[in-house]
């Protein structure tokens, strides 16, 4: 080190700390930090549930036209930050602009969810397509570059994917299913053609994430939002090997982005995700056991989550016991409060607004 500017250092602050810790709540928290009341933010807080998205979402045409309209998607994005000051944006967009990038037709109906033209057979893995996903999902990085520059300084811009399991299993069966029986049928009776894809999507997800990077994401969420549907063995196999290996790729290029995953109703498995993922936070299910959870995952990495996003809806006191139960178990550690799962359509906003004050009211 230039020993001049050490010396300098040196006379301005007699104990210059070796690392400045991250002034945002949700950065120092992913950095192992507890912080008191912890970060709030909420899986889907961009939604229908909002009537100001509800009018915009009137005015975007079909939703992947929303998503790919950077102004529209900042605007959805910003809504709940200033309703109610999240700690952190999660940028509006969707898991499914990755097969749409690969190349596959993705379109979503109303009240149906989104639809997929299925992969049907080993020729229709050959026609996706890697090489454009930058190109083609230019209006989601533009939107990401936009919210850097104007999101308030506290709050924390957060990039997503979804993960390899959970997106095949939409490319595979064309859409939601109950039973993922097309996705199970190709894992276990066409496993080269499986895993061909499982490899398309990593490297894809890979890349859609170190480019959310480079457009300003601090930090990145992973939802494997039906690793819950893998027997323990397969969720290991197919749900934490793919992650790790996005995980550790990450932490190569961007060693200072702290990453978080959300293995939804892994159950037990939810502990070997804490050892051996390398992510520095998990999101929890509404299903996971609090005093469980603060011994086995909270102390190896942040945890995030998990009131049930029914309490929710319910709003009242039963709301209120909830959160504080929550808040007990995982104040003391690294800890940010967030649903179990996405918020639903029905939640009034008014709970939410409950909710947040009750998260900060809370006592240190
Ligand atoms: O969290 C946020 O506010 C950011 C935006 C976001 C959306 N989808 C917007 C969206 C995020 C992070 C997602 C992730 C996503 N998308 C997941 C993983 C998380 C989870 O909930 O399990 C999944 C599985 C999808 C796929 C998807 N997109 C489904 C199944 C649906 C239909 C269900 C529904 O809620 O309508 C969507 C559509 C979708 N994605 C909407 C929103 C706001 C609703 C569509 C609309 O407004 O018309």
């Amino acid at each position: 080190m230039d020993r001049k500017l050490h010396a300098q250092e040196a006379s301005a602050s007699p104990k210059p700390p070796l690392r400045k810790p991250p002034s945002k709540a949700l950065l120092r928290v992913l950095s192992g930090s507890p912080v008191d009341p912890p970060p709030i933010w909420l899986m889907r807080q961009a939604g229908r549930y909002l009537p100001e998205y509800r009018a915009l979402r009137q005015s975007a045409g079909s939703f992947l036209e929303f998503c790919f309209n950077p102004e529209l998607a900042v605007e959805a994005t910003l809504q709940p930050i200033r309703r109610y000051g999240f700690d952190a944006a999660i940028l509006f967009s969707d898991i499914l602009v990755v097969p749409y990038a690969l190349g596959q037709k993705v379109w979503f109906e109303e009240g149906r969810g989104p639809k997929l033209e299925a992969l049907g057979d080993a020729a229709s893995l050959d026609r996706l397509r890697g090489d454009e996903l930058r190109a083609r999902l230019r209006p989601v990085y533009a939107a990401l570059e936009e919210l850097r520059r104007c999101l308030p300084a506290a709050t924390a811009l957060i990039g997503f994917a979804g993960a390899p399991w959970t997106v095949a299993t939409y490319m595979l069966e064309g859409g939601s299913s109950r039973d993922f029986a097309v996705a199970k049928h190709w894992m276990a009776e066409r496993p080269e053609d499986f895993a061909r894809l499982m490899d398309l999507l990593v490297s894809a997800t890979l890349e859609h994430l170190t480019a959310q990077v480079a457009a300003g994401a601090e930090v990145l969420q992973i939802f494997d939002s039906w690793a819950g549907a893998l027997p323990a063995d397969a969720m290991r196999r197919w749900s934490l090997a793919p992650l790790g290996e996005i995980v550790r790729r990450l932490k190569a290029a961007h060693p200072e982005v702290p990453v978080i995953l959300f293995p939804r109703a892994a159950g037990e498995v939810y502990r070997d995700f804490a050892r051996e993922s390398g992510a520095d936070g998990l999101s929890l299910d509404s299903g996971v056991r609090l005093q469980w959870a603060r011994e086995e995952l909270q102390t190896r990495v942040a945890v995030q989550g998990n009131l049930d996003p029914r309490t929710l809806v319910a709003g009242g006191t039963r709301l209120d016991d909830e959160v504080r139960r929550i808040l007990s178990a995982f104040g003391q550690g690294p800890f940010i409060f967030n649903l179990g799962h996405g918020i639903l359509p029905e939640t009034p906003p008014e709970n939410v607004a409950r909710l947040v004050r009750i998260v900060r009211e809370r006592q240190g």
